[in-house]
């Protein structure tokens, strides 16, 4: 299995200890132990239904999409988790003669696995990256796998695990001309929902991989607007010991005192304009193509440098 290695094991260990003092876990732990990976599994089978249809649709399209690219289609997957939308993709662009090579990016080694063997088993030319896409650097060597024009999927709403006002332009910076972005975000289309049980088990794992149990405290699900931008809205995830407990992060103890609280994950929601506009305004991309999910959960963009 063909994998490189930007972000270790050993600097994740460190990270989420760190993390674990300072009471605020990002994205990337979400992904990391076997029971957090088990959890988004059971939470994304759910989603990938109501993307189904807009991954059949786009797939149908790969083929013309990259016909500017001559013969090779660099595939580079941002956060390519598992890689069932990307190989649904590479599947299109295989069968229409295309000759593919496929970068998942990831930075859970689970996950990683899984795509680079998912490709493998279709015959794929795949090489993973480790690494971490929040970094700037990271980014850069990953897009660098392959000279321009590549293809680069950033879906699942996986922009919305970061700040995206931040996070859109990091990655519209290795976008060049000639390139294609394909990325999509989840909508918020009415009122906020009551959690669902594979959401909270899902935020609840890289604590209960830490030894938290779950009557050890309480988590909550809060959703606020970002001022920095009408349409934007952030979901915030926080655990609240109820006792003082001792999380285990490898070796180390961490203490956390009880009514202390902890930030775990969040998520951004978008309406359709805000979207738009951090594409384009914000991060100076050109929008040519765009779909909808049929429960119109899901916008899904196809981003050129502009
Ligand atoms: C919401 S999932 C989407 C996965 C996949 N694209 C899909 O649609 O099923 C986000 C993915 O980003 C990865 N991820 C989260 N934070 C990351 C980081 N800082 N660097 C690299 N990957 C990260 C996770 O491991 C996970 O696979």
């Amino acid at each position: 299995m063909n994998i490189e290695v930007l972000l270790t094991e050993a600097e994740i260990a460190q990270e989420f200890a760190e993390s674990l003092e300072a009471r605020d876990l990002p994205e990337k732990f979400f992904y990391w132990t076997p029971m957090s990976v088990r959890r988004w599994k059971e939470l994304s089978e759910r989603s990938e239904e109501s993307l189904k249809a807009t991954w059949e649709s786009l797939a149908a399209k790969a083929a013309d999409l990259t016909k500017p690219f001559g013969g090779k289609v660099p595939l580079i997957s941002l956060g390519a988790g598992e890689g069932l939308k990307d190989r649904v993709f590479l599947r299109a662009l295989a069968a229409a003669g295309r000759d593919v090579k496929y970068f998942p990016v990831d930075a859970s080694q689970t996950l990683l696995e899984t795509a680079v063997a998912g490709a493998e088993d279709d015959d794929i030319e795949v090489l993973g990256i480790k690494a971490d896409i929040a970094s700037h650097m990271h980014l850069v060597l990953a897009s660098d796998v392959s000279e321009a024009p590549r293809l680069f999927l950033m879906v699942g709403n996986t922009l919305g695990g970061f700040d995206p006002m931040d996070q859109i332009k990091q990655v519209a910076d290795v976008i060049q001309k000639g390139d294609i972005l394909v990325i999509d975000a989840r909508l918020r289309d009415g009122a906020p929902l009551p959690p669902r049980v594979e959401q909270q088990r899902f935020v609840f794992a890289p604590l209960e991989a830490a030894g938290v149990s779950p009557d050890d405290g309480q988590v909550e699900f809060m959703e606020n607007r970002d001022d920095r931008l009408d349409g934007l809205y952030m979901v915030t995830r926080r655990f609240q010991a109820a006792r003082d407990l001792r999380l285990q992060a490898g070796a180390k103890e961490v203490p956390m005192a009880r009514g202390e609280r902890i930030l775990l994950n969040f998520r951004y929601l978008y309406t359709a304009e805000a979207f738009r506009w951090l594409l384009t305004e914000h991060a100076g991309l050109r929008v040519v193509g765009e779909m909808s999910s049929p429960d119109g959960r899901f916008i899904t963009a196809v981003c050129i440098r502009a």
